[in-house]
């Protein structure tokens, strides 16, 4: 495999590659000095046309980890606002020596159209409502360690799956490793395609609770919003936001996840995002391994 660009790309045996080979890394970051030499000489670059904290600085301190050489390039600040286009951008950073380019851009597709014009490995650190890999990978990896299977596991992932490329990744990579997954979310927030998706659908959070072994929260994407999908935010969260009464109705050993950023209080209360059965920071911590490793597979080879 070149690129990585979609959950869905990734067959049993490579998504399984990657978690057993983040699995083996994670070791390195546990121990005082926190650098393999793998990726020496190879040059990573960080292609950030969106925010990010997590993927982003994970991405780099993952390909540092490896000894890579990492250029940050962010749109702000660059000649992007002088009219540069992404393929120009991406031509002007390859010729500089790009092995491999991590980009995040807000529209759907823009990772497949650069995998089109760069020489090097493209990893899609998430293009718009389209697919955001790394992330799947790092989540179930993070459900395999506190689990310990993913075949049979029932998964809601629940929010607003209609702005979401972490629900679309998901959903595909679960399928793939054998789970369960339902899509909770209110009508307005499906997506009018949903039924090509190997998952099932509920509007009813309450209903799908106490059968689940994972429930994931979704950010409400406002930024994406150029319309009312709900009538206000407290009916939203009051609906499909997990607080503590709910949460004491899940499972005992079921837990809570989230990619962050949060919206505290909306679709997550305080008390649960700080519970032990939240791994929200685990999923962060394990975010680095992951793309350590997908690194190790893309750019690893002579
Ligand atoms: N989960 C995630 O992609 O977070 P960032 O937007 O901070 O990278």
């Amino acid at each position: 495999m070149r690129h990585l660009l979609s959950a869905g790309d990734l067959t049993r045996d490579e998504a399984l590659l990657v978690l057993d080979t983040a699995a083996e890394l994670a070791q390195v970051s546990g121990r005082s000095v926190k650098k393999l030499p793998t990726l020496r000489g190879r040059t990573v670059v960080n292609l950030f046309y969106e925010d990010s904290t997590r993927t982003r600085t994970s991405f780099e301190l993952a390909a540092k980890r490896l000894s890579a050489d990492v250029v940050n390039f962010s749109a702000k600040g660059s000649s992007v606002s002088k009219g540069e286009s992404l393929k120009d951008t991406a031509l002007t950073l390859q010729a500089m020596g790009a092995d491999g380019v991590v980009v995040r851009h807000s529209a759907s597709g823009a990772a497949h159209r650069l995998a089109e014009w760069v020489d090097g490995s493209v990893l899609n650190a998430g293009d718009g409502t389209h697919e955001h890999p790394t992330q799947a990978l790092l989540d179930v990896y993070t459900m395999r360690e506190r689990l310990g299977r993913l075949d049979g596991l029932r998964v809601a992932i629940v929010g607003d799956v209609l702005h979401s490329r972490v629900a679309r990744s998901n959903v595909l990579l679960l399928h793939t490793l054998g789970a369960e997954v339902t899509l909770v979310a209110p009508p307005t927030l499906v997506p009018v395609s949903v039924h090509t998706w190997p998952c099932s659908v509920s509007y009813d959070l309450d209903a799908v609770l106490p059968k689940s072994d994972v429930v994931m929260l979704l950010r409400v994407q406002a930024e994406r919003m150029h319309d009312a999908f709900f009538p206000t935010a407290r009916e939203y969260s009051r609906r499909y936001g997990l607080d503590g009464e709910r949460f004491a109705r899940m499972q005992d050993d079921a837990i809570v996840m989230h990619p962050g950023p949060m919206v505290r209080g909306m679709e997550i209360s305080a008390e649960v995002a700080d519970s032990a059965r939240s791994t929200v920071n685990e999923q962060v911590a394990n975010g680095v391994s992951v793309r350590m490793a997908v690194l190790y597979l893309l750019l690893g080879g002579s």
